[in-house]
């Protein structure tokens, strides 16, 4: 899909990877409209022209209104760019209730609502393009974030089913899978943090620009799946042909990290 003169949906545009696509998809000639809690941010990556709608997404009426206002400006959303995400680095048998019912708001629920509120749009023009923000940990569960991982899981699962369901309109849905991503993203958690060694094991990072360059390139040729960076795919590959080795190394290296208590 081409992308100049196309409506471009980002939410969590006000830092890290959102705004990143908020200037890639700028530069090629898209107009915005962005969404996220910070106004102030959102404004600084958005430029003058820019719809802003702030608010925080967890909430239905947000959701709601950033569709409502994007058609109101525009008259339609080409992309829609579901980015917004938070993550929880405590075990998944010890995390908090409240915080993984919030996360999976956020990073599923959000998500899947306003691609219901968009999708009716993109059906009546017969095209479209959704791009799901997923992670490397939609593919291979990471035993630091467990949850975040299922909720990323269940945004693979999501695009790969609306994928199929949508081919008929022409709308193609894109799952992006990035690696270890320089943003605030580990700072911004709900509950606990990255331990340091596993940190300081993070050889493949990349930046947010380079992210959301990756993005765009994949929605221009309509990319079921965008790894970012491509070196991911060993991982997952070796995740899929040696799976309990995959664990066993994975498990030694949180334990290392997170001893047992
Ligand atoms: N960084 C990585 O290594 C990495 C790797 C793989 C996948 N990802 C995924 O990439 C996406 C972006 O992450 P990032 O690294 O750019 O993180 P980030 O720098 O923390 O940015 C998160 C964005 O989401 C917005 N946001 C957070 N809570 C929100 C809420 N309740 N309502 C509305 N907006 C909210 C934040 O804005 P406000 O605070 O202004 O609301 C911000 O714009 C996420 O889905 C994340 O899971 C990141």
């Amino acid at each position: 899909m081409r992308v100049d003169g196309r409506v471009v949906l980002i939410t969590g545009a006000s830092e890290g990877i959102g705004a990143a696509c908020a200037g890639a998809f700028a530069r090629r000639g898209a107009r915005l409209a962005l969404t996220a809690r910070s106004r102030e941010k959102l404004e600084q990556a958005g430029g003058s022209e820019a719809l802003i709608v702030a608010g925080d997404l967890t909430r239905e009426a947000v959701r709601r209104q950033v569709v409502d206002a994007t058609l109101a400006r525009y008259g339609t959303i080409d992309i829609l760019v579901n980015n917004a995400g938070v993550g929880l680095y405590t075990a998944a048998w010890r995390a908090s209730p409240e915080a993984a019912r919030r996360m999976f708001e956020l990073n599923f629920f959000a998500l899947l609502e306003l691609t219901q509120r968009v999708v009716p749009h993109m059906q009546r023009q017969r095209g479209g393009a959704i791009v799901n923000v997923g992670s490397i940990a939609g593919k291979v569960a990471f035993p630091w974030l467990t949850l975040y991982c299922a909720t990323k899981y269940a945004v693979g699962a999501l695009g790969d089913g609306l994928r199929m369901e949508l081919r008929p309109y022409n709308i193609q849905v894109t799952t992006v899978c990035p690696g270890h991503v320089e943003t605030g993203f580990g700072a911004h958690a709900l509950e606990g943090g990255l331990p340091e060694r596993i940190r300081r094991a993070s050889k493949f990072s990349i930046t947010a620009e380079q992210c959301a360059e990756a993005i765009v390139k994949g929605v221009e040729r309509g990319a079921r799946t965008v790894m970012t960076p491509r070196v991911g795919w060993l991982l997952v590959a070796l995740h899929r042909l040696l799976p309990s080795l995959v664990d066993s190394q994975m498990a030694r290296l949180y334990h290392a990290a997170e001893p047992p208590v």
